[in-house]
């Protein structure tokens, strides 16, 4: 297992809410020191937009191999373990080609466009339970729910299944933490058999039987005369649930906040014009989402921003920091909308490690948040809603475990 990298002991974070929003944090790195060597952890950090994104898209100089991660997922034996052929994070150029071209088959366009009637259904159906006037909790009812019930059908797990697959999903993607490490690690070896052993039978049936979903897809695949076995298959399915899932879900939680507490008047503006939602979407990926930082590790020997880096070091790039670069984006600090460059937001990565799921998290996120629209005439905070005991540590980082609102239809 990868030694953790603890972020908590880089930015001393006093409470979970400033975790949850760490703009004066930012501010102050970017201003006082955006390339911050830090003892503790022995890491180098840095914020700045240009220099994050050479970290994430520079191979030649920072690689994505080495024995230290800041994100603990998945589970450490067997049937957890991501297969070799498609360990596309933990690869640089030109391996990673490779499996990104396997893995890519099940991400084409044309998927893409196929999917979206089920996403809208999976959308509407899960907006259409929720009662008007009564208090509901967004993050159990839509935001935790959506993106599972989403990625377990394009997967191809039969519908009536979906809720059970969310349990595993949330025990594999728990967090490890310091002093836990080993009684989660047991749970979620548990976790992953039980996973393998499900998901196993329906890639062996879907040998014989394909039908329109990633599991087909990827049996399909074939690169340079490599393709997947069965086995291979469950396992590459549970790197999609790590990438794909939480990252979705915490997103569309930190959306449905911002649109209570941060501008109370976006959600009338948006619903008066849904062709908003897309931009509202990148802003909100650029201005919310806060548990985006990676970490890569020096080739070589190098001099660069005015320091020494040694072959080995890691370096933490922050892409959420990078976000509020005001050499980059105009009043950085400030939620906005219709700002024109709200895309160029590093949420997604930069460079050969590009989110490959990225246009499904767009589509996901504009589908959800569209029929919310539309069918939910307003909604209202709850007066005795604490911030503080409603986040939890997630993966990357302090996600809403509840979000109480009162909906309007
Ligand atoms: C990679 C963010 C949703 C699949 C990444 C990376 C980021 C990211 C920052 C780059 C990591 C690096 O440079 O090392 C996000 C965010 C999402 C999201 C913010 C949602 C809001 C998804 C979805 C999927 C997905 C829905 C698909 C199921 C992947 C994969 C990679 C990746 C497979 C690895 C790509 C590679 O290493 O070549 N994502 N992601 N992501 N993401 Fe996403």
């Amino acid at each position: 297992m990868k030694e953790m990298i603890s972020l908590q002991d880089i930015t001393k974070f006093q409470s979970r809410s400033e975790e949850f929003f760490p703009l004066e944090w930012y501010k102050r790195m970017l201003n006082n020191a955006p390339v911050l060597y830090h003892n503790e952890t022995d890491t180098w950090n840095v914020f700045r937009y240009d220099d994050v994104k050479k970290v994430l898209s520079n191979h030649e100089i920072f690689s994505s191999v080495g024995s230290r991660t800041t994100i603990g997922v998945g589970a450490n034996n067997k049937e957890g373990a991501i297969p070799e052929k498609i360990n596309l994070t933990e690869v640089d150029p030109p391996k990673h080609q490779k499996s990104r071209s396997l893995l890519s088959a099940a991400f084409t366009p044309r998927s893409l466009k196929s999917w979206e009637p089920r996403i809208q259904q999976i959308a509407t159906q899960l907006v259409d339970e929720m009662q008007e006037e009564t208090i509901i909790d967004i993050v159990e009812a839509l935001t935790g729910l959506f993106p599972t019930m989403v990625m377990a059908d394009l997967i191809g797990v039969p519908s009536k299944d979906s809720l059970m697959y969310k349990k595993w999903v949330d025990v594999l993607f728990q967090p490890y933490t310091k002093d836990k490490q080993q009684e989660i690690d047991i749970k979620k070896q548990a976790a992953a058999i039980e996973y393998f052993q499900y998901l196993y039978p329906l890639v062996v049936q879907k040998r014989s039987n394909p039908a329109d979903d990633i599991i087909s897809d990827l049996l399909k695949v074939e690169v340079d005369g490599e393709r997947f076995t069965d086995d291979e298959i469950v396992r590459t399915t549970m790197l999609l649930l790590g990438a794909g899932i939480e990252t979705t879900g915490h997103m569309l939680s930190s959306i449905f906040y911002s649109l209570l507490y941060d501008d109370k008047n976006l959600y009338e503006e948006l619903r008066n014009d849904v062709e908003l939602v897309p931009k509202a979407v990148e802003e909100m990926l650029r201005y919310r989402f806060h548990i985006g930082k990676r970490e890569r590790f020096v080739k070589k020997d190098i001099s660069i921003w005015d320091v020494e880096l040694k072959k080995g070091d890691v370096v933490i790039a922050w892409m959420s920091a990078a976000n509020m670069d005001e050499t980059m984006f105009e009043n950085p600090f400030e939620m906005n909308i219709h700002r024109k460059n709200n895309k160029k937001h590093l949420s997604f990565g930069n460079g050969p490690h590009f989110c490959l799921g990225a246009p499904l998290a767009r589509l996901e996120l504009n589908i959800v948040l569209t029929t919310f629209l539309q069918k939910v005439s307003r909604i209202e905070p709850i007066e005795s809603f604490d911030l503080e005991n409603n986040l939890a540590d997630s993966a990357p980082g302090q996600s809403l475990i509840h979000l109480p609102l009162k909906i309007y239809k």
